[in-house]
């Protein structure tokens, strides 16, 4: 059985995996910066680089031990090539590149993205292709038509904000501090998701578009006003994500069909109001719903382990001169998005 080694470093964690071509977790480690940020706020990319250089290699040990295996038996390394902070990128990809260098094993270079999107077939070895996924972390919020490895039109993008970035913003602005998704959601089960009048930005367009950016400023004027309290500023935040993912990935669905699945991945799929939402809405389209557990949600290397066994399988593998990229769209065709910013 194929086994594939793979490396995440792409953000604020460090991880190594082992997982076999048929699915198998056999190891996964990782080691979150959480702490060495939190004073900041937020992801500082040169105190992420030097830290990944300090976790990863002890990781990588520390994962094949736990499998009882040496690297002689890893058959295959996958290492996270971007998108992300450049500088973590480079050490998780330079080190896959030196171990498969060593080791005389090929490399598969993996697009962060195409981790969490094929992630659900790690967690459900039913999940066919084709399947419509919405892509909802920290740096991204993409609706997908995810047809196979390698393999993806983008039906949607932000033209702002991320959704967790949104989640992010919004905990800074209550005080609630760095990593902000959980914290809100914590608080916003303790609020009234109608006690604050958000705004809904694009809800209705024909093309199913992202946008947070407005939602944040009238966040920030609600916080301002001193007329509410965090919890329910909290909650009705969370409502008006919930309702922004809703009404674009009914759009999507609408203008797609042959689906096999409607699938959530990413950090902000770990929210359990998102998670029940969007099930709903795979119910009322007679769609079976299929989400990673919580630990696979979030940055992992077992997710980048996986895609480069789906890739490995498909044939995908590269050489040991491929670039570390701080931006790689998963579809490369897909057209910009009217009014999108910089981050499209
Ligand atoms: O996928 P991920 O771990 O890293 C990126 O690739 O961006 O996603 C991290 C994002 C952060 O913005 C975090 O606040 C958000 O996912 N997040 C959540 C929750 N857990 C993590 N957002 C809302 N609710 C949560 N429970
Ligand atoms: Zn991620």
């Amino acid at each position: 059985m194929t086994i594939i080694l793979g490396l995440e470093s792409s953000c604020d964690e460090t991880a190594a995996a082992l997982v076999t071509a048929d699915g198998r977790i056999l190891a996964h480690r990782l080691a979150t910066q959480e702490e060495a940020h939190r004073p900041y706020g937020g992801v500082v990319p040169e105190i992420a680089a030097r830290a990944h250089v300090e976790a990863l290699a002890p990781l990588i040990e520390a994962a094949l031990n736990d499998a009882d295996m040496t690297l002689a038996d890893v058959d295959v390394i996958a290492a996270t090539a971007g998108p992300g902070l450049i500088g973590g990128v480079m050490v998780g990809l330079v080190t896959g590149k030196a171990l498969a260098h060593a080791a005389g094993k090929p490399l598969v270079a993996v697009n962060h993205l195409e981790g969490h999107a094929l992630s659900p077939r790690l967690a459900d070895r039913d999940l066919q292709f084709p399947y419509m996924l919405l892509l909802v972390s920290g740096g991204h919020c993409q609706i997908l038509h995810v047809k196979g490895p390698g393999d993806y039109a983008r039906l949607a993008t932000t033209i702002d904000d991320a959704a967790g970035e949104a989640f992010d913003k919004t905990a800074k602005l209550l005080g609630l501090g760095y990593p902000g998704g959980p914290a809100v959601e914590k608080a916003a089960a303790l609020g009234n998701p109608k006690a604050v009048p958000l705004p809904r930005p694009l809800v209705g367009t024909a093309e199913p578009h992202f946008s947070f950016a407005g939602l944040k400023s009238a966040v920030m004027r609600a916080v301002q006003s001193g007329q509410y309290s965090m919890e329910d500023i909290a909650a009705s935040f969370q409502q008006a994500v919930i309702d922004c993912l809703i009404d674009r990935t009914r759009r999507a669905l609408e203008q797609g069909s042959g689906m096999s699945a409607l699938v959530v991945a990413g950090g902000v799929a770990a929210n359990k109001a998102i998670r029940g939402a969007l099930e709903a809405l795979a119910a009322d389209h007679g769609l079976p719903f299929v989400a990673p557990p919580l630990w696979l949600c979030t940055d992992n290397a077992a997710m980048i382990a996986w895609a480069g066994a789906e890739r490995y399988a498909a044939g995908l593998v590269h050489d040991l001169s491929f670039p570390a990229r701080p931006r790689w769209p998963l579809d490369p065709d897909a057209e910009k998005a009217r009014g999108a910013g910089v981050k499209a």
